[in-house]
């Protein structure tokens, strides 16, 4: 008789075979979880230091604005501090319904459903839409929260190139002949390479093939377009993107996220979408604070403005000093370092100038693609850019990253 008790492996022993975050903190190179005492404009407080804060999502430095703090004040106020229930049976606020109806305006879709998290916002929509027979083909880049939404789907995943119009199409051509449908993911902004997903061709392939067009524009939102309405409408092809997909975490100084689309395929979606229908409503605040950023964006182009004269500044200057950008075209700017050691030294040598900076090494980015994931936008001053500027050329010089 077999011993249960020898053949059974203990299911925590992975966990605690997990030494590599322990080692980096022994040797004073964890660059994670950071503790963040105060929030500036543009700067925020660690052990009592200020650094310049590069790499958050803020941009168009709305967070701190305080017509939104007010909005997020007002509503806790008046709903309280959350809604302690699913939108679907308890938790829907007439402040979602206001929200869904003027960010569909907005995104000029029929209707948006409004989730509590970016994430969930994304992943339910891979997860709802991808249907038994259907096949669903991913930029490679796209984000996790679109990757684990395919795993919660039933349908086949294919991976083209990234922003590669041409081997989506030959992909489409192979799979002609197969049963089901076609959706077809990108993004508007890519996270990690700061590259504008090229979403006119790839929306024309799909649309030539039968196949569905969805954006993530996360990263897009508030920052393309001409009031920041996303990807499809910075490149005027409204109708041929079906459906948006978003946050509010980033450019909407809040949290939460939205799905945007014809009225059937949006309400198709929040009767099915599981991680929809049984998660907790977006509390009162976040949607409060998205509303009114939103009523801010559409009125003010000029965080936007500020926002790309900031990125220009700091794009055109970390590449004349001779940095690898790796062609990134939007607020996100990531500093080619290669490998992972080069990564964490580089961000250490960085954190000791007082620049916050997130390196991304591998699995996160594929081996020797390291870099040092920077963005900017409206809050940051010209003195806070300059100082950025100064220590990346100390240290890409002193670690022989540019000559
Ligand atoms: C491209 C993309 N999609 C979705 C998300 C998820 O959004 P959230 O973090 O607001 O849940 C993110 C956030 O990092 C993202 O970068």
């Amino acid at each position: 008789m077999t011993d249960v008790a020898t053949t059974v492996v203990d299911a925590f022993a992975k966990a605690r075979r997990f030494e590599r975050a322990d080692e980096a903190h022994a040797l004073g190179l964890y660059p994670y979880f950071k503790a963040i005492q105060h929030h500036g404009r543009g700067t925020v407080t660690v052990d009592g230091e200020e650094f310049v804060l590069t790499g958050s999502n803020d941009y168009l430095g709305l967070t701190h604005d305080p017509r939104i703090k007010e909005a997020a004040k007002a509503a806790i106020d008046g709903y309280g501090t959350s809604c302690t229930g699913s939108r679907f049976l308890t938790g829907t606020l007439d402040l979602h319904v206001t929200l869904e109806h003027e960010l569909a305006q907005f995104f000029k879709k029929e209707k948006t459903l409004v989730f509590g998290a970016g994430f969930l916002a994304c992943a339910t929509s891979v997860a709802a839409l991808g249907g038994r027979h259907d096949i669903i083909y991913f930029d490679r880049e796209n984000h996790a929260s679109l990757y684990d939404g395919a795993r919660l789907s039933y349908a086949k995943l294919e991976k083209f190139e990234h922003n590669d119009a041409a081997d989506l199409e030959a992909m489409l051509i192979r799979d002609a002949g197969k049963p089901g449908g076609r959706l077809v993911y990108t993004e508007g902004v890519f996270s990690m390479s700061g590259h504008i997903g090229a979403v006119p061709a790839v929306a024309a392939v799909a649309k030539k093939h039968g196949a569905r067009v969805i954006c993530d524009d996360a990263h897009a939102s508030g920052v393309l377009g001409p009031h920041g309405e996303g990807a499809h409408v910075h490149f005027n092809i409204e109708n041929d993107v079906d459906i948006v997909v978003g946050t509010f975490s980033k450019s909407f100084a809040s949290i939460g996220g939205y799905i945007a689309g014809d009225a059937d395929i949006v309400d198709f979606i929040k009767h099915t979408g599981r991680p929809f229908i049984f998660n907790a409503a977006l509390p009162a605040p976040n949607a409060a604070a998205t509303l009114e950023a939103l009523r801010i964006m559409r009125s003010e182009p000029e965080h936007r403005e500020m926002m790309w004269k900031n990125v220009n500044f700091m794009r055109d200057n970390l590449l004349t000093l001779g940095f690898d950008l790796m062609g990134s075209d939007s607020p996100i700017i990531p500093v080619l370092v290669r490998t992972d050691d080069m990564a964490i030294r580089f961000w250490k040598a960085l954190w000791e100038e007082k620049i916050f900076t997130t390196p991304s090494v591998s699995p996160a980015v594929p081996v020797g693609m390291s870099i040092i994931r920077t963005s900017y936008n409206a809050a940051h001053t010209t003195d806070q850019l300059e100082r950025t500027l100064y220590a990346f050329e100390k240290v890409g010089r002193a670690l022989d990253v540019i000559a």
